[in-house]
């Protein structure tokens, strides 16, 4: 089966951007998020950053233009029914994806691949809420996604080989990279990334150094674009700490504690960048 139109679930700041990518490439999108105000906010977002890759010569104003004619916003989560291949981007949260699954599966024809762009929650666990868990696959996406050339690519236990070769296949169409990897809490970019951004705050809350001289080091020091605690803002600190207690829960390793200070930034609604405020104030 060709897969020409593609739904993608959640219109946040993963949907948008995998949303983007899609269409970009060439394929119809149908973008689905439970609030019409939700879409417009991600449509508004996907013409930016479309505006900003004509700006630099990545792509045509008509170019711009027909991506954004393919992207189709929509609250009935039943028109994913038309679409070859779904990506979830819904919130890191077990139950609501267990919600969307259930609901795909029941939706969605049953050759078509559900696969879930989630940063830490089980694929095999996803997969086994549906009646077709060898076509459930990882496809995680990095933020921004119109520019990090990454697709991790996570085989669940059940997940068929053909699933997988068509997911790195997607990859290629989207000029990602897919790099293999099993499932595992946190997979592999997360199990590394977020202990190191979790040891990055406790070294503020010990009054180790501060957030500026610690995001300095890194920057100056390993080359990171961003320091560990602007990319933790960048991220969202909430998803930062869902995605520590996932390790937590997963791997039971007390080293995947999250930082105190973490909680309580997320306690007080310092999201980060998204809430205007987090180790930094926007
Ligand atoms: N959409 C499209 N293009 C964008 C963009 C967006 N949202 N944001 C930036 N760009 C483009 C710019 O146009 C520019 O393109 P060019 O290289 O062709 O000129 C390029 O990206 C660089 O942008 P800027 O010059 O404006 O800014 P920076 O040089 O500061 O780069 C950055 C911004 C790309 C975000 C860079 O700081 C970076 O790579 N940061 C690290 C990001 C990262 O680690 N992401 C992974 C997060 S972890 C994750 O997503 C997994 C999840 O599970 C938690």
């Amino acid at each position: 089966m060709e897969i020409r139109k593609v739904g993608v679930i959640g219109a946040g700041t993963m949907g948008n951007g995998i949303a983007h990518v899609f269409a970009r490439s060439g394929f119809s999108v149908v973008l689905c998020d439970v609030e019409r105000r939700f879409l417009d906010r991600a449509l508004e977002t996907i013409t930016k950053n479309l505006e900003r890759e004509v700006q630099k010569n990545k792509i045509t104003i008509d170019d711009k233009a027909s991506a954004l004619q393919r992207i189709e916003p929509v609250t009935e989560r039943a028109r994913v029914a038309e679409c070859d291949f779904i990506v979830e981007a819904a919130t890191e949260k077990f139950e609501i994806k267990t919600e969307i699954f259930r609901d795909l599966d029941r939706v969605a024809r049953p050759e078509v691949i559900l696969a879930s762009n989630t940063s830490s929650i089980s694929i095999t666990r996803l997969a086994g809420l549906t009646g077709r868990p060898e076509k459930v696959i990882g496809m995680h996406f990095f933020n921004p996604v119109p520019v990090m050339k990454l697709v991790e690519v996570i085989r669940g236990l059940a997940t068929s080989q053909e699933t997988f070769t068509t997911v790195c296949e997607l990859a290629v169409k989207l000029e990602k990279t897919a790099v293999e990897v099993n499932d595992a809490p946190g997979f592999v970019s997360n199990r590394v990334l977020m202990p190191l951004i979790n040891e990055a705050i406790y070294a503020v809350m010990e009054g180790v150094a501060t957030s500026e001289a610690i995001d300095e080091v890194f920057k100056l020091g390993m080359a990171h674009p961003m320091g560990p605690l602007t990319l933790a803002d960048f991220i969202g600190l909430d998803v930062c700490r869902d995605i520590m207690r996932v390790m937590h829960e997963g791997l039971g390793d007390p080293k995947y504690r999250p930082c105190p200070l973490l909680l309580k930034m997320v306690d007080a609604g310092w999201l980060g960048r998204k809430s205007g405020r987090g180790f930094y104030k926007y």
